[in-house]
């Protein structure tokens, strides 16, 4: 059997090697429980020197308090040591840290191709002295349709073309031209504005319909105001909006009830030259309505149709946004499909 002082020895010997593997402060504690911890080695010496003679305690209990104490020095200055270490470490990999070499590689955010083109538009319009103007998506029939010259027994107030609420005489608005309907009743001419925003119809879709889609509508009302303003006006947004010279747009007579002469506006079909499914083989896609104000939607707004007059434009966000990058399906838009979005980032 070994003696109580052949034992200190042999744990002078186990600590060195104990605490020259210590690498971390979890290390470093469990070698402290292990020499100094209720179950560890000291306190069992103490207990063997409980059973030695008076003589030999006097001897060995100094010895074991003189090891205690170095036990307790050699762990502090080990971890004085480590937390040195710890900030070196830490000091080294900051001045190492390339910031150029770090790549995110998650997806990042963009704009919605709707909100470029009508950032566009606003350029375009404010450009020209326009105001832009807000209304609100869900409408009364009277804003949707009374004030714009839509009775009460035309085809575009049947309950299966628009989305009708539970809320009797409330829908999800079918255009923007409520807006320019709350406008003309907020003040008087002159009135420029420019008003996009989303409408709902209850259509079957395809690859040029949908159910949900965006407008924009431009209403402008003055004095002398003809429907010469009207095609300058056009001219000037479209050639801007497709930075193109050479796209050809067609006007045709349209039926509006807020507006007389109602006008239609087609622009060439940028998928094909004689005909392809996108354009129904008209070689042309519907881009937008517009007219002269009707006489009626003034008055109804508190404007004398006798001093004012004035043209507005309505037309479809995602229709310009399909000629304009070539995109051949509009259904896409509402797709969130990842990859057809990162095009336009
Ligand atoms: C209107 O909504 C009128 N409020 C526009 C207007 C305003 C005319 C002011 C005169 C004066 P229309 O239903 O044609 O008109 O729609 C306008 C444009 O919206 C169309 O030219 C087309 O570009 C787009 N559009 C119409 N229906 C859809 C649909 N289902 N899906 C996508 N775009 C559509």
């Amino acid at each position: 059997m070994k003696s109580l002082s052949q034992e200190i020895n042999i744990i002078k010997e186990e600590l060195i090697t104990a605490i020259a593997s210590v690498t971390n402060e979890t290390s470093l504690e469990a070698v402290r429980i292990a020499f100094l911890g209720r179950k560890g080695k000291i306190v069992d010496l103490m207990e063997q020197l409980k059973s030695l003679p008076v003589e030999e305690k006097k001897i060995i209990g100094p010895l074991l308090n003189l090891l205690k104490t170095e036990i307790q020095e050699k762990l502090d200055t080990r971890e004085i040591l480590l937390k040195k270490e710890v900030v070196a470490k830490r000091n080294l990999l900051q001045k190492n840290f390339d910031v150029s070499a770090y790549k995110h590689n998650e997806l990042k955010g963009t704009s919605h191709i709707y909100t470029q083109i009508i950032a566009d538009l606003e350029d375009v319009f404010i450009s020209m002295g326009y105001d832009i103007a807000d209304g609100p998506e869900v409408e009364n029939e009277y804003y949707n349709f009374e004030s714009l010259n839509i009775p009460a027994d035309h085809p575009a107030r049947d309950a299966e073309d628009s989305f009708f609420l539970e809320k009797k005489g409330m829908l999800l608005r079918t255009q923007c031209s409520n807006i320019q309907a709350r406008a003309m009743e907020k003040s008087q001419p002159p009135i420029a504005i420019f008003s996009p925003g989303r409408v709902y119809r209850q259509e079957a879709t395809d690859q040029t319909h949908d159910f949900l889609f965006t407008q924009a509508e431009i209403l402008l009302v003055d004095k002398n105001i003809s429907v010469s303003n009207l095609l300058a006006t056009a001219h000037t947004f479209l050639r801007k909006i497709f930075n193109n010279e050479s796209l050809e747009i067609r006007v045709r007579p349209g039926f509006f009830p807020f507006v007389e002469p109602g006008l239609e506006i087609d622009a060439s079909c940028p998928f094909c030259i004689s005909g392809c499914s996108v354009c129904k083989h008209t070689r042309w896609i519907e881009l937008l309505g517009t007219g002269m104000v009707h006489p009626n939607v003034l008055r109804s707004s508190g404007i004398d149709p006798i001093i004012y007059s004035g043209f507005a434009f309505g037309m479809g966000i995602e229709r310009i946004a399909m000629i304009k990058y070539g995109i051949n399906d509009i259904r896409l838009f509402h797709s969130s499909k990842i990859k057809f979005l990162n095009q336009f980032s």
